[in-house]
């Protein structure tokens, strides 16, 4: 399989070297506009394979397209990062142009590619590329909920006071401080909801943790986290690689589901080679759903900032 990831900035970077590691691609381009900067990036990561075992072939590119060729997979993060304080809103004005050029170009040399869209508002500028490309809806994958998913079971866990690995759970709705949808009350502690273990009071703060997840991190680092970015997009980049058909929240094109149309929002999908294998429509309760139709008015709403 061969991956293309536009931005060597961090989330790329590190989107890339999870991928290497778990060595499922043949080859990886990391592709940026600084000169030698995907270059200079992909080399550093190549000289960790010997060290962290893994034999796919990293490679930059400065803009040139052309080395992106052939890509199965082509992961959108290139953009500007939220500083302390922004909203992901907030950055439509630039990102959106970028993700328009970005999407175009990769098309251009790949054109039975896989896209996931990374960039902010994550949720819009995956519409955006719906909106632009034309390409099929199965083949345009906006990662937010696999990161906002991994935030809610280190909060899980956190007030459990267990393994991160007893602990499942899914954020669903728009990548957003306001409108994601941590579905606590379908959370499980190695199969038990946890419901029987934490006060309603508790979980509401593992929920209201885990809605600004992404900006807490951004006000002590100053700039956006990586970390978790780049391993929830390698492993959604996994699932298409092995045709697993695991099921992830992430955000898709809806025509009718969950009684929602002509927005992209994070919603529970199986990935395979496909790209979007099933959009799965699970029961929610009442308050579940007024919070998914509350969390698609957000969206739509910055939906209607764009300018085609
Ligand atoms: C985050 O939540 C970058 O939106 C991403 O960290």
């Amino acid at each position: 399989m061969k991956v293309t990831i536009v931005g060597a900035g961090a989330v790329g970077a590190s989107c890339a070297e999870y991928v290497a590691i778990k060595d499922f691609a043949s080859e990886v381009v990391i592709l940026d506009i600084k000169e030698g900067y995907a270059e200079g990036k992909a080399m550093d990561l190549m000289q960790t394979a010997s060290l962290n075992g893994f034999d796919t072939k990293i490679v930059g590119s400065t803009n040139d397209y052309s080395k992106t060729a052939g890509s199965d997979v082509c992961v959108i993060t290139s953009g500007i990062p939220r500083k302390p304080g922004m909203t992901r809103e907030e950055l439509i004005g630039i990102n959106a142009g970028i993700v328009k050029t970005v999407s175009a170009n990769l098309i251009e040399h790949s054109p039975n590619t896989i896209i996931i869209v990374v960039s902010n508002p994550m949720d819009t500028m995956t519409y955006l590329v719906h909106k632009t490309t034309g390409l099929p809806k199965n083949r345009i994958i906006g990662m937010g909920g696999a990161l906002d998913s991994a935030r809610f079971k280190y909060r899980l866990a956190e007030a459990l006071e267990c393994p991160i690995s007893d602990v499942n759970g899914m954020v669903i709705g728009g990548h957003s401080d306001k409108g994601m949808v941590p579905l606590t009350a379908k959370a499980v502690r190695n199969g038990v909801p946890v419901t029987e273990f934490l006060s309603e009071e508790r979980l509401e703060q593992v929920a209201a943790d885990t809605k600004v997840g992404g900006a807490t991190l951004t006000g002590l680092l100053g700039t956006s986290a990586w970390y978790a970015p780049g391993a929830a997009v390698s492993e959604l980049v996994k699932a298409i690689a092995l045709d697993s058909k695991k099921m992830f929240p992430c955000s898709a094109l809806l025509e009718g589901e969950y009684d929602l149309n002509d927005l992209c929002i994070g919603v529970p999908v199986l990935l395979g080679k496909n790209g979007i294998e099933k959009i799965v429509e699970i029961s929610l309760s009442d308050a579940e759903k007024a919070k998914m139709q509350e969390s698609a008015e957000g969206v739509k709403k910055t939906n209607g900032l764009l300018e085609f």
